[in-house]
């Protein structure tokens, strides 16, 4: 049993950590053959993309997946802890599963993810969710078949947390969800401590995976038919600094871009280590696309201090300007929180006017949660519930206001789709992104899979229709 320790979890040293090859032991290769499996997966992209290891790792002990919790030998909740709600989310599913249990003792349930990182969460689970089979921290997820295992030979639950990172684990086995586009890991970790994020604390100090690993893993894409990758890290741009001293983001950029994969995205960028270097790379390479999700987080550079960002709004909008003028056609998207503690009506009208210096093309936008063990949450926080839901109203109609404007002006031009999928029931209708990451109804004959250009013939809030163009 290994509890999570937030005090642990925060420390800002570095852990010495080696590069280790995923290995299943042979006594659990197909230990569960003609059992089924679901997983729910909460939370970002690199939360599905560990889902789609999680997937592969169980295929091998003999799982097959269903989409029905209540069919199913082995439930497993990947679960996000960014935001209150998405806990409620996980432990009213977890409520859910627990009549199940009632009816049919024999099932297995884990609980695995960011929320598995947390103290007050394994005390929960300890307290109140005893009947759970296992708990497996973001750090050694791998181990699964190992906890899962003993907890059946113990009949008891297992908690298998650490509260600081361990190895890179590489060869790990992956069942992809999509056949088009590929999420791979370039860093895991974030050294930022953003005062009100938690992420630092449940992934870890940032640690970088080997560009031979990654280049590889997107030969191997190439070779596959992939025609999209997304570079993923909490924050991509810090990609290198724990492991060369020449070599960084933009290095990385300029050699997957070279092995001709037709698209290249990254997510998520700190616009504290944007360097121009990495913008003249964007610039330049036809497949990595100008589109760049770019947190702001807000407008105003005296909540920016206190949020520890470590920029302030002037800088923030000098790195747009210089996106927007380097980059071809470039979108940018962005994350805002309202509602921080402390934030006045002043603070709130300087991230409306960004906004309306912006123009984002998309932007996540949130009320403030506060998250226990960051240092933002003892902050006195003297806004009422009601206010903050005001202030996000106010932003979402604005932010909604500009991603209109914005579709509108494609109106009447041709661009590039990537078509990943089908509408059903209706002939000739296909949905897909274009180079910039608009999401494009398109009519017309083509195959999924492919890129092709596309006539935009309407603008809505968040998609474009269009059809196919053929000159
Ligand atoms: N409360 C609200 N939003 C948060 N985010 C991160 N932590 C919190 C929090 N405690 C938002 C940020 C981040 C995005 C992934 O989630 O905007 O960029
Ligand atoms: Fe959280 Fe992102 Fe800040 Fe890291 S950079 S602490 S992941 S908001």
């Amino acid at each position: 049993m290994h509890l999570p320790d937030f005090k642990v979890a925060r420390t800002n040293t570095k852990i010495a950590y080696e590069t280790k090859q995923f290995h299943l032991d042979e006594r659990y290769r197909n230990q569960y053959k003609g059992k089924t499996c679901y997983l729910r997966t909460y939370g970002c992209q690199m939360n599905e993309h560990d889902s789609e290891n999680i997937k592969g790792i169980l295929e091998e002990m003999g799982f097959s997946m269903i989409d029905d919790y209540e069919q199913a030998d082995l439930i497993i909740l990947n679960t996000c802890s960014i935001r209150e709600n998405a806990h409620n989310k996980a432990f009213g599913f977890l409520g859910r599963v627990k009549h199940l249990k009632e009816i049919k003792p024999e099932i297995m349930v884990g609980l695995c993810g960011c929320m598995a990182q947390e103290e007050v969460v394994a005390k929960k689970i300890l307290e109140d969710y005893p009947w759970l089979n296992f708990v497996i921290g973001t750090h050694n997820f791998y181990e699964l078949p190992y906890v899962l295992d003993q907890s059946l030979q113990e009949h008891k639950l297992q908690i298998e947390v650490y509260s600081r990172e361990k190895d890179l684990v590489e060869g790990m086995p992956i069942e992809r969800d999509n056949p088009y586009k590929a999420y791979i890991n370039i860093i895991y970790g974030c050294d930022k401590f953003c005062t009100y994020c938690i992420v630092p604390y449940t992934r870890g100090r940032q640690r970088s995976r080997a560009k031979e690993d990654i280049i590889a893993e997107v030969k191997s894409l190439v070779e596959a038919g992939y025609q999209e990758v997304t570079l993923l890290g909490q924050n991509v741009n810090a990609y290198g600094k724990d492991l060369y001293t020449d070599y960084s983001l933009a290095e990385l950029l300029a050699d997957v871009a070279k092995t001709n994969i037709p698209r290249i995205r990254f997510m998520t960028s700190h616009p504290w280590d944007f360097t121009d270097e990495m913008i003249e790379v964007i610039a330049s390479y036809p497949n990595i696309m100008p589109s760049i999700h770019l947190p702001v987080q807000s407008g105003s550079s005296r909540v920016l201090k206190r949020m520890g960002r470590r920029y302030s709004r002037e800088e923030y909008l000098t790195l747009f300007h210089k996106m927007k003028e380097k980059i071809a056609r470039c979108t940018i998207s962005t994350d805002i929180i309202v509602g921080f503690p402390g934030e006045s009506e002043e603070d709130f009208q300087e991230t409306l006017s960004l906004v309306k210096t912006c123009k984002f093309d998309n932007a996540f936008t949130f009320i403030y949660s506060p998250r226990v063990g960051t240092p933002a949450a003892k902050l006195t926080d003297n806004l009422t519930k009601e206010e903050k839901e005001k202030r996000l109203h106010i932003l979402n109609q604005l932010v909604n206001q500009y991603f209109l404007e914005n579709n509108q002006k494609l109106v009447n031009t041709v661009l590039p789709v990537l078509i990943e999928g089908k509408f059903p029931k209706k002939e000739d209708s296909y949905f897909g992104y274009t180079d910039t990451n608009k999401l494009v109804n398109v009519s017309g004959n083509v195959k999924e899979g492919s890129i092709v250009p596309v006539l935009i013939t309407d603008a809505k809030t968040w998609s474009l229709d269009g059809k196919v163009y053929n000159g």
